[in-house]
């Protein structure tokens, strides 16, 4: 395998209270520019993977290293920065701000290091364009239909050029073909941007060159798995 950029480790996740692990010993490593499809039932940890992945959620127990660095190491401002840095988010619920326009949605990874310059806005103006909302820029979430505000979700989440994208059921609230062009654009990043797509549609799985499937909270091969 080429570069790898983000790699768990015997990663377990258990929730306060709970009586079974969610993630019970999750070993993946994923390359640089890598494309792959985390399938599995409601319940079944996908989003906590990918929490753990984006480094919003700990394991209980085990190690996830990203670039190399255990950022186990690390106390949560330097976890953050890395966070923006390096990881862009789309969440199955795209969490735009109500009250800011679209282009200021897709410039909020900026403000938490201040200002965003002229060149952030530039590529936030470019996204949006490229996204087919380039005549949408000053409209608010509520003005935008579901299919442009998951769109402004995917721009916010590149804004930064991070080295990875992790998606939580981008699909989820699409109907097909407007999922079709999100799975179209995620899958057609610039080459060295790795994407992780958690999905229970198989049709977007189908998109993604690697799946694999969460069982009793261990990554199985999903061909195997069936
Ligand atoms: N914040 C939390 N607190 C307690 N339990 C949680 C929390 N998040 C997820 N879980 C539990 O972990 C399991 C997997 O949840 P989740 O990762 O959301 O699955 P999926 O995304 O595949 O639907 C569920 O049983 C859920 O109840
Ligand atoms: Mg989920």
């Amino acid at each position: 395998m080429s570069d790898p950029l983000i790699s768990l480790t015997a990663v377990r996740r258990r929730f306060p209270g709970a009586e079974v692990d969610t993630l019970a010993g999750v070993d993946l490593t994923v390359a640089t520019g890598e494309r792959l499809a985390v399938v599995g039932p409601s319940g079944s940890g996908k989003s906590t993977l990918l929490f753990v992945m984006g480094l919003l959620d700990t394991p209980t127990s085990g190690s996830v290293a990203l670039g190399g660095r255990d950022v186990g190491t690390l106390d949560d401002a330097a976890r953050a920065a890395l966070r923006r840095e390096h990881l862009g988010f789309v969440f199955q619920d795209h969490h735009l701000l109500p009250q800011a326009t679209a282009l200021e949605n897709v410039l909020v990874p900026w403000f938490a290091d201040g200002r965003p310059n002229a060149a952030a806005r530039d590529r936030a103006r470019d996204l949006l364009t490229r996204l087919g909302l380039g005549d949408r820029l000053d409209h608010r979430p509520e003005a935008l239909s579901t299919g442009q505000r998951q769109r402004v979700a995917v721009a916010r989440a590149l804004v930064r050029r991070p080295r990875l994208v992790l998606a939580d059921e981008p699909t989820g609230s699409l109907d097909r073909a407007r999922a079709r062009e999100l799975v179209d654009l995620l899958t057609r990043l610039q080459d060295d941007v790795a994407v992780v797509v958690v999905t229970h549609d198989p049709e977007v799985a189908a998109a993604f060159p690697r799946t694999l499937r969460l069982v009793d909270g261990r990554l199985a091969d999903a061909a195997v798995a069936g």
